[in-house]
């Protein structure tokens, strides 16, 4: 009997990593989220010798993440950080909104044991995929001692929940980690360490046991601005808004205005920058909050949670 010591749970929920096209040679016109679990985790022999138990939480391309499957994949992880045989978790995703699943999952569990994300920017039929070496990392770094947070894992290159980020719509090696670095990179199985492994003290599942996310937006600001579409989510109820500023969070003068009517008339508004990298730094007349160096998918997911606490 395998020895149970150093289990894996692999928590799958579709993504490129499960996908097919009809041609090895399509990378871009194949269908996400059709190959369960198991198929994804026998496309890498190696792993035949790691003691893993696999889940099959959702299948879907991650563009259509949403809240019931955030909720069901949290309480999976959860679960299974909980158990002792467990070393860690690896949880394949597709690529499209890795980054918000990594932060929301990290703001609510930051968990001590390591909880990884992988994923493929190539299906699983593709002549060069990259799917079977990443969930092998991504194994190998659910088995390091001492290891701990939510990570990503791609393209051998490990990235905090904190700062991983899709730079590349094509590209294998899609993904950064902005001005904070890379966190990690796994070499022949081995995991060269850079930084500290993600930290902080978790919200808990009970944050989002109501199962009411408050609606929250993100809006931009551009040449041309406009203040009719903010009111126009002022008038239908929305809660909270994130906007993207231009260099550090400035605004259009007929944005910036729509947006401090918005929070006048209550609507929670937090000022984040469109620029790749880089934080929003508060200087005296600023008339919102900075939302700090949270991207702004980062910041919209924040402020839902502490939205769902008031
Ligand atoms: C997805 O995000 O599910 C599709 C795209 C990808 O995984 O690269």
């Amino acid at each position: 009997m395998q020895d149970t010591a150093g289990t894996v749970a692999v928590l799958a929920t579709g993504g490129t990593i499960a996908g097919t096209a009809e041609r090895a040679t399509d990378n871009i016109g194949y269908s996400a989220a059709q190959l369960g679990v198991r198929a994804l985790v026998e496309a890498v022999p190696a792993l035949a010798e790691v003691p893993l138990v696999t889940e099959q939480v959702a299948q879907l391309d991650s563009k259509d993440m949403d809240f019931a499957v955030w909720a069901a994949l949290a309480a999976r992880v959860a679960h299974h950080v909980a158990r002792p045989e467990v070393a860690g978790i690896v949880i394949t995703h597709g690529t499209d909104t890795l980054e918000e699943t990594a932060y929301v999952l990290q703001r609510l569990l930051a968990p001590a044991k390591p909880v990884v994300m992988c994923a493929a920017m190539r299906p699983a039929t593709a002549l060069l995929r990259d799917g079977p070496q990443n969930l092998l990392d991504a194994v190998t770094l659910a088995r390091q001692p001492g290891a701990r947070g939510v990570m990503a894992v791609l393209s051998g290159t490990v990235h905090s929940a904190f700062d991983v980020r899709k730079v590349h719509s094509y590209r294998v090696d899609a993904f950064g980690s902005g001005d904070a670095g890379v966190l990690a990179r796994i070499e022949e199985g081995q995991v060269r360490r850079l930084r500290d492994w993600p930290a902080g003290e978790p919200l808990g599942l009970d944050r989002i046991a109501s199962g009411d996310w408050p609606w929250v937006e993100i809006v931009t600001s551009h040449a041309g601005a406009r203040a009719d579409g903010v009111r126009a989510l002022v008038a239908a109820g929305v809660k909270g808004l994130v906007v993207a500023g231009t260099g550090n969070g400035s605004l259009h003068h007929a944005l910036e205005n729509a947006l401090v009517e918005a929070q006048q008339a209550g609507v929670a508004v937090w000022r984040s920058t469109r620029c790749l990298d880089g934080p929003v730094q508060m200087k005296s007349g600023d008339r919102l909050p900075s939302a700090g160096t949270l991207t702004p998918v980062q910041a919209r997911i924040e402020l839902m949670l502490q939205l769902m606490r008031a």
